[in-house]
């Protein structure tokens, strides 16, 4: 009962080398000596700045693309390249990643192993991770304003034409991003799958746990409705209420979940998980995903869906209010490779965290049925 229970928090300390599903992959992030520093919110460090927006991939022009993609080969080149146990080099986002997935952390003062996926953690947690990864590209880069744009492959073809309300860029987005797409440039994956790069065959949200090893091949015209089903069950449907889109409370004392159904939301599963699934490669193991840049993109439409889900039609859509969710804690490394304690109640408002998101055909599965 909440009277007894707290919140998750995090500790490097006790770190267990191996990891979860039986493989052997080191997961424990490097040894800090430093001070761990608690966030404060860019919104009380400087009010007045106005709003970073990330935009929608697809709807970059051509020269906003060239850019953007030169940008990301330079951040990644250099993220690549850095010693292997400095805490913003991509390897170092892979192991954090795979710690906080897989069961290598445990709840302090316990052998109960944590996982962050499959529960009320899931979309804060993710929200930090994207948001601290933005900040490290962003000095790398010596461009304050640079911001890691969606993958908008939520948006297919429509089965229903587009509302005007819906705002912003229609172009379709549920291809590969072409700017993650070159295999000239440091934000390539060799091992994607060929499906993810192939220009023709769009992703398939609706890649059930049981397909996740070979997913079966959708072709547009298969897999174009499916997706639209998939986006109206997550959100609408499913995703109506805070515990069916948030997924289920998580507190010390709880155990690890292994099937994904027992407590994960609606769109971790359908949607997030498919995604991952259906690029392949790195991308789709929990262990090794934020070894693949794409991870980024993914992640930051992901948090997007969470901003718009509150704003939805119909059913109950806002976030716990039970303190072991607000208070629950993460450690996340920062541009400085500082470690940072941050909050889910510091997670749940992007403005406070200095950033917005383009409005691009943000519902074109609402009416589905
Ligand atoms: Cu922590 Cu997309 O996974």
């Amino acid at each position: 009962s909440p009277s007894t229970a707290a919140p998750i928090q995090i500790t490097f300390d006790g770190c267990i080398p191996g990891f979860a599903n039986n493989e052997t992959q080191y997961c424990c992030p490097p040894k800090y000596n430093g001070t761990i520093v608690d966030f404060i919110p860019e919104k009380e460090l400087n009010s007045s700045k106005p709003l970073r927006v990330r935009k929608a991939l697809q709807c970059l022009s051509k020269k906003e693309q060239r850019e953007y993609k030169a940008k990301l080969d330079k951040a990644y080149t250099i993220l690549r390249n850095l010693p292997e146990d400095d805490p913003r080099s991509l390897h170092q986002h892979g192991i954090l990643h795979c710690a906080y997935g897989t069961g290598a952390l445990v709840q302090p003062g316990t052998n109960i192993t944590i996982d962050i996926h499959f529960s009320w953690l899931f979309y804060p947690f993710h929200r930090w991770f994207v948001y601290f990864h933005e900040r490290i590209l962003q000095n790398i880069l010596e461009d304050p304003e640079f911001s890691i744009h969606f993958w908008n492959w939520d948006n297919g073809a429509t089965v229903r034409k587009p509302k005007s309300s819906h705002g912003g860029c229609y172009k379709v987005g549920h291809f590969l991003p072409q700017v993650y797409n070159d295999s000239s440039t440091a934000q390539y994956e060799a091992q994607r799958s060929y499906r993810a790069v192939m220009s023709d065959l769009p992703v398939d949200l609706s890649i059930i746990p049981e397909e996740r090893a070979d997913p079966p091949l959708r072709t547009a015209d298969v897999a174009l409705p499916r997706n639209v089903a998939s986006m109206y069950v997550a959100m609408m449907l499913n995703g109506s209420t805070t515990r069916g889109f948030m997924g289920g409370e998580y507190r010390v004392g709880d155990t690890q979940v292994l099937d994904p159904l027992t407590r994960a939301g609606s769109l971790e599963v359908m949607g997030h998980a498919s995604g991952h699934w259906w690029v392949g490669g790195p991308f789709g193991l929990v262990q090794t995903s934020a070894l693949d840049p794409l991870f980024f993109a993914h992640h930051s439409n992901i948090d997007r869906l969470w901003n718009n889900w509150y704003n939805l039609p119909g059913g109950e859509r806002k976030d716990y209010d039970d303190p072991d969710f607000l208070n629950a804690e993460y450690l996340f490394w920062d541009e400085t490779a500082t470690l940072r304690r941050v909050t889910v109640r510091d997670s749940l408002s992007i403005e406070a965290l200095g950033y917005t998101y383009e409005k691009a055909n943000d519902a074109y599965w609402i009416n589905y049925v």
